[in-house]
């Protein structure tokens, strides 16, 4: 390979490389399945193949090239893989992939409107596009983030500016002399989760300085969704001792089964509380695009933010995670800061994504969203997903027809949860180590992969549903695999 005269790639190696890399990515996306779909490494073991000091000496794309191939390959674990079953089995495409491609040509870093007006105002349109395809409001306006975690962070950043006004200046400190009460041995605020509220409210909380005492982690109905008396009780109790209640967060699609919390009566909790309303809805946001699940985010018409993961179930190449927040502003409040340098003469109306968050610098990650809506179309979008959920239902039906497994919450979506019951002829066993054992041989096979979580105290296996490639021989595939696992796993028992 000829180096340029600057060290970077010569163009004609480039194009070269391009078109190998090219040729390898089309046969790797239509061969997935031919590659184990968990990783057969040893921990250490990739690491243990590279050198520890980077090269003195440029080399060349052919031994780079080879390498990954020989070292770097065998510790993928192949989430294109369509026996990827494990937690949400997200996938990307060929649009997104094109477009991640391009974006890493282009390297914008869309801090500013004028360091890439077209990352700034195709973010504003791509997100324009998919707020009306699953039915939100005018109000509510998005900012494209990395990952749910950090839309959340950001959500409860706004939810804090709005509850702590001087918080910016003055750190938590202004939350006691707010109430003129600076003996109070906690910080007065509460942040309002379910028992199954994803761990990110955990994590935000912890980092927004209110502390893990600060989540209550409200109780479930059978079906795992939020009690809405257990929410009032908790809030009359908080108010009671002179706590403020700050937010509550409720789920679309709750992590372990998918559940969904009864927005519509949350909202009115937290309006009749004044309290700010954040609605994680990172995996199931996108089905509200679908015929019949129109009304599935109608409750959140209301609320104050709410996130969707285009990379969970959108096809979007990892990563890319949307907030959609009707206070702007206040988000803005929270994170705007513009020293010297990066002060500009554009209109005031422009928008800076750097405004809207904890990050100076921005991806284009709006190429490949609004890359694969154009390339799938809203109705290609919506017969995928509808067409997840036909194979989960699928699936639940035949563990429902079985006499050894049972299915362990409902299915609104795409994910499966279910556990073997035990071979029909057993007196008794130690079911949730037959789980286990069940999930550890299937997963052993390199055909499929699943997860697992609890529920109601009992071990469950978890089948999600979301990889493009995956059809129903696949899913019908694993059914057979882990009815022989059961097998398996019962005679060893
Ligand atoms: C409901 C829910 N919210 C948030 C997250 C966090 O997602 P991310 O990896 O984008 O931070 C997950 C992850 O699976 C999730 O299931």
């Amino acid at each position: 390979m000829t180096a340029h005269r600057f060290g970077d790639m010569d163009p004609e190696a480039f194009r070269r490389e391009a078109h190998r890399l090219a040729d390898w990515i089309a046969d790797y996306l239509a061969n997935s399945s031919r590659y184990p779909v968990l990783a057969r490494v040893a921990p250490g073991e990739i690491r243990s193949q590279l050198p520890s000091e980077a090269p003195v000496s440029g080399e060349t794309f052919d031994d780079i090239f080879r390498d990954f191939e020989k070292i770097i390959l065998p510790g993928i674990t192949h989430w294109n893989h369509p026996g990827f079953f494990a937690y949400f089995a997200i996938t990307g495409s060929g649009p997104g992939i094109l477009a991640e491609f391009l974006s890493a040509a282009l390297n914008q870093q869309a801090m500013l409107w004028r360091t890439s007006p077209s990352a700034t105002e195709l973010e504003e349109v791509t997100l324009g596009w998919l707020r009306r395809l699953i039915h939100l409001p005018d109000g509510f306006e998005g900012v494209i983030y990395d990952t749910a975690s950090i839309s959340t962070l950001h959500a409860l950043a706004a939810a804090r500016e709005r509850a702590v006004p001087h918080v910016r200046h003055r750190g938590l400190w202004a939350a006691g002399e707010q109430r003129n009460a600076r003996t109070l041995d906690r910080l007065p605020f509460v942040v309002y989760g379910s028992d199954q509220t994803h761990s990110s409210i955990d994590k935000a909380v912890i980092l927004l300085g209110l502390g893990h005492e600060s989540l209550r982690r409200i109780p479930c109905d059978a079906d795992f969704r939020m009690r809405v008396d257990a929410l009032r009780s908790a809030i009359a109790e908080d108010r009671a001792a002179g706590l403020t209640p700050m937010a509550v967060v409720a789920t679309v699609g709750s992590t372990s089964t998918t559940s969904v919390d009864p927005i519509r009566e949350i909202a009115a909790v937290c309006a009749e509380h004044n309290i700010w309303l954040h609605v994680d809805a990172a995996y199931a946001g996108v089905a509200a695009m679908c015929h019949g699940y129109e009304h599935l985010l109608e409750g959140a018409a209301t609320a104050d933010s709410l996130v969707v993961n285009p990379h969970k179930w959108l096809f979007t190449p990892f990563d890319a995670s949307v907030l959609y927040c009707r206070h702007l502003d206040l988000l803005r409040s929270a994170f705007s800061l513009v020293p010297e340098y990066l002060k500009t003469t554009d209109p005031s109306a422009v928008r800076n994504l750097m405004d809207t968050g904890i990050q100076l610098g921005r991806r284009f990650r709006a190429l490949k969203l609004w890359m694969v809506m154009r390339h799938f179309g809203a109705e290609g979008l919506r017969d995928r997903i509808a067409e997840h959920m036909r194979l989960a239902r699928l699936f639940a039906s035949w563990v429902d027809d079985s006499e050894t497994f049972e299915r362990l919450a409902p299915v609104p979506f795409s994910v499966v949860c279910f556990r073997a019951t035990g071979p029909v002829d057993a007196i008794q066993i130690d079911v949730d180590a037959l789980n286990e054992r069940i999930l550890e041989s299937v997963n052993r096979s390199g055909e499929i992969f699943l997860s697992h979580t609890r529920l109601h105290g009992k071990y469950a296996i978890r089948l999600a549903i979301g990889n493009l490639h995956t059809t129903e021989q696949h899913v019908r595939r694993a059914w057979n695999l882990i009815t022989a696992g059961l097998s398996e796993a019962s005679r060893l028992h």
